[in-house]
């Protein structure tokens, strides 16, 4: 079987096909072939270790010292090719869809993975691309929107960086929740925003937005506490999706500031939010967007893409028709 490699930290380039035996089953686990998977901005910073400033050192702990320790890929879409025994709950030819984790291992032909793991069976209503497009920018929108931020119908919501991954999967999930809309992304992105559900527009180049907001999700970063203060009405939350080593130990240490908060952190990657999110999709209110579709031999370009934090929706690589 094909599958990607990290040979450093580093750029594009430094992602390599290595060929590889099929894995082995163990008792309870699935081996799965892969059809697509998406190349993430999460994917970009684990290959490059280019992580919010002040996270360098720990992410090296974690990740690995000198080159990233871990498989390429975070989620797949994908059939079922064989069971470990046991294993009852999954049939051979099965469509799933799931997430291997920060381990990784899904930018490869086959992958092995327990069933009793983040592995849900893929609806009818989902192409394999959408499939591996779901999970990434959709479970975090969710987790901010609804568990940190408690956004409630009528509120008004910012969403800095509304069109990538994240931000994509966020304005429709807040038009969802019957808030009210507003997207900061290029021009180009507008249309795709109402689309979306958004009301109101803003090109981040025609300098900062103005307005009152009950929640902000500062999706790129470039908002932060200094220009969400006077944008958000009293009571208002501003969620920090991208934050630097300062930012988050600022939210640790005071969270509430002036009648608001400050949220930060990571999203809950739980069988539960992964139903969770499954269910709004059934209820017409959330299907990944889809960008870019390429051939799993072109991982590189797809690298380059994804770090470029300006691409529409999800981009995706397709190991199996
Ligand atoms: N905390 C967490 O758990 C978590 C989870 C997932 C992702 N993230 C982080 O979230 C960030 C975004 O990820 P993503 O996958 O959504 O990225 P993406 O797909 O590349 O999308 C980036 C979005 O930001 C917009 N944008 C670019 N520059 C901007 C600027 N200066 N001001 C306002 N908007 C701008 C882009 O619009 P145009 O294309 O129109 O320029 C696009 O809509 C990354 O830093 C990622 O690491 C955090």
């Amino acid at each position: 079987m094909k599958t990607a490699c990290y040979t450093a930290y580093g750029g594009p380039e430094t992602i390599a096909f290595a060929d590889a035996p099929p894995p082995r089953l163990a008792a309870g686990e699935v081996l799965i072939r892969v059809h697509a998977a998406p190349v993430t901005a999460g994917d970009a910073r684990m290959r490059s270790g280019q992580v919010p400033r002040g996270f360098g050192v720990i992410f090296r702990l974690v990740i690995g010292w000198n080159r990233p320790r871990i498989a390429p890929g975070w989620a797949f879409s994908g059939e079922v090719a064989g069971l470990g025994a046991g294993v009852t709950s999954l049939a051979i030819g099965q469509r799933v869809f799931g997430l291997k984790g920060i381990k990784g291992g899904t930018h490869a032909d086959y992958l092995v993975i327990g069933a009793d793991r983040a592995i849900l069976p893929l609806p009818d209503s989902l192409s394999h691309e959408e499939g591996a497009a779901f999970f990434f920018g959709g479970l975090t929108a969710l987790q901010f929107l609804t568990v940190k931020a408690g956004l409630r119908p009528g509120e008004r919501v910012l969403i800095n960086g509304a069109t990538g991954a994240v931000g994509s999967a966020a304005v429709q999930i807040a038009a969802h929740l019957g808030a009210k809309v507003t997207a900061v992304a290029s021009s180009a992105n507008h249309a795709l925003a109402l689309r979306l559900g958004a009301t109101a527009v803003h090109d981040y180049r025609d300098g900062p937005v103005s307005g009152t907001f009950d929640v902000i999700l500062d999706v790129i970063g470039t908002c932060g506490w200094t220009r969400a203060r006077g944008l958000l009405a009293s009571g208002g939350r501003l969620c920090l999706i991208t934050a630097d080593l300062a930012q988050t130990l600022g939210v640790a240490l005071r969270p509430r500031r002036q009648g608001r908060r400050i949220i930060a952190g990571t999203s809950n990657e739980a069988r539960s939010a992964m139903e969770h999110l499954l269910r709004l999709h059934h209820q017409g209110s959330y299907t990944p967007v889809l960008g870019e579709v390429l051939p799993f031999d072109q991982l590189q370009q797809a690298h380059r893409i994804a770090e470029s934090f300006h691409k529409p929706g999800n981009l995706v690589v397709v190991m199996a028709p």
